[in-house]
């Protein structure tokens, strides 16, 4: 998968993408991320990228021009990609939505500042996508969560490909308890049913687990 991200920090994305499974990932040549600064298409000798919101009120808008010459550019070396725009007032990112974007070709994530973007951007744009409820001082923080999840679901990524389909969220639940030696740690001590070697009880316990600490920290998701 082709991975463009278009931004006006590109060097926030140095460390990241450069550890961890996400280096293996571009390493395996499973995935292929390319940043580019949005600056460079920025209008006239200071590269203009923003401007005063028409209508008045704080803060500054994205110019549409950058932002098309800079989507377009990078369309044409990612011409099967989706083009997402990273804002808080997007449709909420899920772990289905990871899973979708994780069968595709290639994305276009676009990653805004300041106020926001200049709405005409988003005739552009196949998906508008917020990672929570909270508002980030930019979308490259977002940008680094979709990459992650997404890059995680691509089939030889995660050393076992069995890792990612028992997890939170896979089955709209939270993940159960888990535990590794030793046995008894600080006066707390690993639930006699995972020492016990009986997979069917070991099974249910989790289940049942798993069940509770939904209903306590996310009803929604049961509902
Ligand atoms: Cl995608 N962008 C920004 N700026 N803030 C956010 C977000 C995105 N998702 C949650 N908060």
């Amino acid at each position: 998968m082709k991975i463009d991200i278009i931004t006006l920090f590109p060097d926030m994305f140095k460390g990241p993408f450069d550890m961890s499974m996400l280096w293996k990932a571009q390493d395996l040549n499973l995935v292929k991320i390319r940043i580019h600064d949005l600056r460079e298409f920025g209008l006239g000798p200071r590269r203009q990228v923003d401007d005063i919101p028409y209508g008045g009120g704080p803060g500054m808008v994205l110019k549409p021009e950058p932002l098309f010459a800079a989507i377009e550019s990078v369309k044409k070396t990612n011409p099967k990609a989706k083009v997402v725009i990273m804002t808080p007032a997007g449709e909420p990112y899920k772990q289905s939505t990871a899973e979708r974007f994780a069968k595709l070709d290639g994305l276009i994530l676009i990653c805004g500042h300041y106020e926001g973007f200049d709405e005409r951007i988003m005739s552009l744009a196949d998906h508008q996508i917020s990672i929570g409820d909270y508002v980030l001082t930019g979308g490259e923080v977002a940008a680094m969560a979709v990459v992650d999840s997404v890059a995680r679901l691509i089939p030889g990524v995660l050393g076992d490909d069995s890792s990612s389909s028992d997890e939170s969220f896979s089955d709209g639940r939270l993940e159960y308890p888990q535990y590794t030696r030793p046995e008894e740690f600080q006066g707390q001590k690993v639930p006699d049913v995972l020492l016990s070697g009986h997979h069917a009880e070991i099974e249910q316990w989790r289940q049942q687990q798993s069940e509770a600490r939904t209903r306590e920290r996310r009803p929604d998701l049961l509902a």
